[in-house]
């Protein structure tokens, strides 16, 4: 994979969601982070915009935040309370909130800016609505961009459905949007990949023990969703999904990826909202970087070393 440059700059459209935030403060350390745009997804879209400039608050990220699109397409809502709590942020105690979004517009604001600026990434790490509808208002904006590096989908196992992931469940339309509109770097985090960056108690341990605002707070965030999982599903270990799109542009050498066509299943019963990762071997159409295989410790310790570089900065 060819290197990305030195700071690539990205817009990341999210959720926050636990796994977001952990995203956000990757993509400020690792690189420039131009600007946030929320979805409504894990929880409804005034949490996760709330939360988004929480975040930014904790962390001394300085990037604006966009509200964007509060339902899918075409689906009805649904939200993942159940793992990322009531407000999409349970375990930390909440600071007041002391800062307003930029803009209600996020998908004007994406296109303006890159428009503007040639070469920037956009990177989805929730249900993929606002970039679905700035590529059909915009189809230019698709070769103004560096590339486009999402967290969705999988190549085995789903999460939400026997086969489906949450974030291309919750659009799937959307996704399908995106996935056929002629980007040249496509890179995937499925949870094929995200599985790979583990979530356990040692990981909270590791956060606790840099001390800090922003640690602790992470660290009350990782219990949280651990007990949320064990509660779900059985047992003290999840992945770390959404970090791991962020990497795939400001560390890619710690993924290993694979040229693939990729589809997203839009009316099966049993498999809407399933991405369908063509592994067949032979000379084959490709669309997407399949992101395969992580690096588990070097991605750790990336991540924890973000973390430590913005534990006290909360203003
Ligand atoms: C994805 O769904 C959300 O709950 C996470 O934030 C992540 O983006 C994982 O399926
Ligand atoms: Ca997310």
């Amino acid at each position: 994979m060819a290197p990305t440059g030195e700071c690539p700059r990205l817009i990341v459209d999210c959720d926050p969601g636990h796994d977001d935030t952990l995203a956000l403060v990757l993509a400020d350390v690792r690189g420039e982070l131009v600007g946030v745009t929320t979805v409504g997804g894990n929880a409804p879209l005034v949490d996760v915009t709330r939360n988004a400039l929480l975040v930014g608050q904790m962390y001394g990220i300085d990037a604006p935040v966009h509200r964007g699109a509060a339902r899918p397409l075409v689906a009805e809502p649904r939200n993942a309370l159940h793992i990322h709590g009531t407000h999409g942020l349970a375990g930390p105690v909440l600071p007041e909130l002391e800062r307003a979004v930029a803009s209600d517009d996020a998908v004007e604001w994406i296109i303006e800016t890159t428009r503007a600026d040639e070469g920037i990434w956009l990177v989805p790490i929730g249900p993929m609505t606002n970039i679905a509808t700035v590529f059909r208002l915009a189809p230019d904006v698709v070769d103004r961009i560096a590339g486009l590096s999402f967290m969705g989908g999988s190549a085995d196992v789903g999460n939400h459905g026997p086969v489906s992931e949450f974030n291309t469940l919750v659009d799937p339309e959307a996704l399908h949007i995106v996935l056929t509109a002629g980007v040249a770097d496509v890179r995937m985090a499925g949870l094929d990949l995200t599985h790979q960056f583990v979530v356990d108690d040692a990981l909270e341990a590791d956060l606790r023990a840099i001390g800090g605002t922003g640690a602790v707070f992470a660290a009350d965030m990782v219990g949280a969703y651990l007990d949320n999982v064990e509660g779900w599903v059985g047992r003290r270990r999840g992945g770390l999904h959404d970090p791991c799109a962020v990497l795939a542009v400001t560390d890619p050498d710690v993924i290993s990826f694979t040229d693939r066509h990729v589809g997203v299943e839009l009316r099966g019963e049993l498999t809407r909202g399933m991405t369908v990762v063509d592994r067949r071997p032979g000379d084959r159409e490709t669309n997407v970087r399949h992101g395969h295989t992580l690096d588990h410790d070097r991605a750790r310790s990336i991540l924890l070393d973000a973390v430590r570089a913005r534990t006290g900065v909360s203003s």
